[in-house]
């Protein structure tokens, strides 16, 4: 069976495989084709997926008679017509927002499979590309704080004197906020954080960072489906405010990666509550996207306000392009491997599969994923 692999439209600056990945896949017999420059901007040349056995054509060539169609990005869809009826097109498509895109796929007769809806189950957890992206996410976060902040990490005991550490405060302790924590700690910060899910706060102390949580208030366990936060009483939300606030103005750097499944992003720090940090301070709001956990915040760009540089973080695992690339591959790999049948060649997804009923979006010219047709 046939694999290929897109270009990325400008912009996007991962490959969906790597020559690692290519060599696995075709250790299942699979063949393998790569559009030109695919991998350019994550550091892959042309001529390294070559060697790992991967025909390197443009997109006609690498389409035609394709059984599967490996993408970051969900592509146009007239971009793809020339792949085979049936093939599974396998990436990050993007459905809540891309209903019109969605459609046409499934009128192409692709079968869509939506890799962010991977169900948070111990067996997905080596295909979950939001894990994967996100801790990447988390590390960028504090290494693009620390070169906006005019000062130092660590404490530095100088003989023109000493330098006191930074203090990060990290909000939202999930995948990219744990790197996050590890990240700032490595650099010497002084470390505290906080999450609504109580299961956090071990988390936090193990990688030696100080838990602030609020206390003794109803409606405090905020842990839903899946792991996922559930959104707040408002008592919760006011003791929250006022615990942040007393210690946000002694934070020097916050970041914030506080996300609600299908929700726009909780308001976690207040226009008041910026303009109580020291002037220099940086805030880098990784809930940018989801509409920002920082008033102000604006996706992808940086604000000073009050003399605080809020950043607006927007996809960071692009900016680490090699790496982000290397786990997305993976992912894609780890899923197609796991469904792979050998006698066939190719993967087989039983329709009553947890995986892929999750993440299955059109199928036989229509769309069949639950979360859009009841939509
Ligand atoms: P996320 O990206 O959905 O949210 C980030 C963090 O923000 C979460 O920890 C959430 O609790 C927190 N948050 C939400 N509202 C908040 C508020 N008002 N104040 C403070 N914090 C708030 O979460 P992410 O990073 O995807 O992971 C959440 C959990 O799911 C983790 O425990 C992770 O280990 C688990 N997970 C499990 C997987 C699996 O088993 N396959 C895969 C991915 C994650």
């Amino acid at each position: 069976m046939k694999i290929a692999v897109l270009k990325e439209a400008a912009g996007e600056t991962r490959c969906a495989a790597t020559p690692e990945t290519v060599k696995k896949f075709a250790a299942l017999g699979a063949e393998m084709a790569v559009e030109t420059g695919a991998g350019a901007s994550a550091s892959i040349s042309d001529s390294d997926f070559d060697h790992a056995g991967a025909k390197v054509a443009a997109r006609k060539d690498v389409l035609k008679g394709a059984g599967v169609i490996l993408c970051i990005n969900g592509p146009d869809p007239e971009s793809v017509a020339g792949a085979g009826k049936g093939a599974l097109l396998v990436g990050a498509l993007d459905p809540a927002r891309s209903a019109e895109r969605i459609n046409a796929y499934a009128a192409a007769g692709l079968e869509a499979l939506a890799m962010e809806w991977m169900p948070r189950i111990t067996r997905a957890q080596s295909m979950d590309i939001l894990s994967s992206q996100s801790n990447l996410g988390g590390y960028k976060a504090v290494v693009d704080a620390a070169s906006a902040y005019g000062r130092a990490f660590p404490m530095m005991m100088t003989a023109a004197g000493t330098i006191s550490p930074a203090k990060v405060f990290v909000m939202g302790v999930g995948v990219a906020g744990l790197q996050a924590i590890a990240t700032a700690k490595r650099l010497g910060a002084q470390v505290s954080a906080t999450d609504v899910r109580s299961a956090t706060k071990e988390q936090i102390q193990s990688l030696g960072a100080k838990p602030i949580f609020v206390e003794n208030v109803a409606g405090i366990e905020g842990e839903g489906a899946g792991g996922y936060a559930t959104e707040m009483s408002p008592e919760y939300q006011k003791a929250q405010a006022e615990l942040v606030s007393g210690h946000i103005a002694k934070q020097d750097i916050v970041i914030t990666t506080a996300l609600i499944p299908g929700k726009p992003a909780p308001r976690l720090i207040s226009d008041a509550q910026v303009a109580s940090m020291r002037p220099g301070s940086i805030i880098v709001d990784l809930a940018a996207e989801a509409g920002g956990n920082v008033e102000g915040t604006v996706s992808g760009e940086r604000v000073d306000k009050h003399g605080v540089a809020i950043i607006g973080a927007s996809n960071l695992a692009r900016s680490l392009a090699a790496d982000a690339s290397a786990l997305f591959a993976r992912n894609l790999y780890n899923f197609l491997s796991a469904f792979w049948d050998k006698e066939q060649g190719r993967p087989l997804l039983p329709d009553d599969d947890e995986i892929v009923k999750a993440i299955r979006l059109t199928q036989d010219g229509k769309v069949v994923n639950e979360r859009l047709t009841a939509a």
